[in-house]
């Protein structure tokens, strides 16, 4: 079996606007909105670190201060906990950034699109394959989901989407490919088109916020140019590295939420606060007494 570098950088682009979501993400960025008790970009990077990440490369922008402070050592804080004799808390606090990992922080001028923030990466990345992690798009899997990607990456050597189907009214949402089957959850990707209306969509296989790139990505981004909504656009850049590289579509397993919309975000709060290991149970009851008191919707 062929054997291919192993993925040591992730790439957090959290330099978007967060319009869906003003005002709360006017001075606070979108991926600091908890769910239960973690902010989005924890999830996030433990799921990186999970796949074997040590590089954490956060694209920031304005108002992006908390991410920083939230991956910083609080020396303060810790002594107080300490002094309190808070220890779960304490582990929380030194559990959220492994000694083995580091946090690297580079800053998109102008929040020109997701394919620009990427590029931005580039100093750091270097000349070696990374994920992409979109922290809005959280992902419930037994495995996570970039541990699944980069399993499949050992074998292929080759770029990866993390894709799921959609409903055909929402492909106008998503980067939707064309591929053709290699196993049960992987195909070859032959085309990428970013957010097609219904009508011009090859396909109802839409990418979602997981992706393993090989370094090729940047040469590409740098000359594709502004795409859909006048913004410099991953998916182009994809599209362009198709005609020089294999790039596959990976079927993840899991459930994902659209935490960057307002009704996933509130999915996911009520499902991962219903898992939640001590305020799951007490959480369900108060929630079946909720759902009792609620009236029925006219006609169901
Ligand atoms: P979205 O399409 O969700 O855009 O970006 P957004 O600005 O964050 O949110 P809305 O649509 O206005 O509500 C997808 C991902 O790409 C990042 C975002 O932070 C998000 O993780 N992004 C987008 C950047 O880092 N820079 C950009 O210029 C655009």
């Amino acid at each position: 079996m062929a054997s291919h570098p192993l993925i040591r950088t992730a790439v957090f682009p959290v330099a978007g606007r967060g319009t869906r979501f003003l005002p709360a993400t006017k001075a606070s960025p979108k991926e600091m909105l908890p769910i239960v008790d973690k902010p989005l970009i924890q999830y996030a990077a433990e799921e990186a670190l999970k796949a074997g990440a040590t590089h954490l490369v956060f694209v920031t922008g304005s108002s992006k201060r908390a991410i920083e402070d939230h991956f910083d050592t609080d020396h303060e804080l810790e002594a107080a906990l300490e002094a309190q004799g808070k220890h779960d808390l304490l582990d929380a606090l030194r559990g959220i950034l492994p000694r083995e990992a580091s946090a690297i922080y580079i800053r998109q001028p102008a929040p020109l699109g997701l394919g620009h923030a990427v590029l931005c990466a580039r100093p750091v990345v270097g000349n070696e394959p990374f994920y992409v992690h979109l922290a809005d798009d959280l992902i419930d899997a037994e495995v996570p989901c970039l541990a699944q990607m980069a399993a499949q990456f050992a074998v292929h050597g080759a770029s990866l989407l993390g894709v799921q189907t959609v409903s055909p009214s929402e492909t106008d949402k998503y980067g939707i490919v064309a591929s053709t089957p290699v196993s049960e959850r992987l195909s070859k990707v032959s085309q990428i088109v970013e957010k097609p209306k219904p009508d011009k969509a090859p396909s109802t296989l839409a990418v979602v916020g997981r992706y393993i790139l090989t370094p090729a990505i940047f040469s590409k981004l740098e000359h594709i140019g502004r795409g859909a909504g006048g913004e410099i656009q991953l998916t182009d850049g994809i599209a362009a590295l198709l005609a020089d590289e294999a790039v596959y579509a990976y079927a993840f397993e899991g459930r994902r939420f659209d935490c960057g919309s307002k009704l996933g975000y509130l999915e996911a709060t009520v499902e991962y606060g219903l898992k939640h290991p001590t305020l799951g149970a007490p959480f369900a009851a108060w929630l079946k007494t909720a759902l009792s008191g609620m009236p029925k919707t006219p006609g169901a």
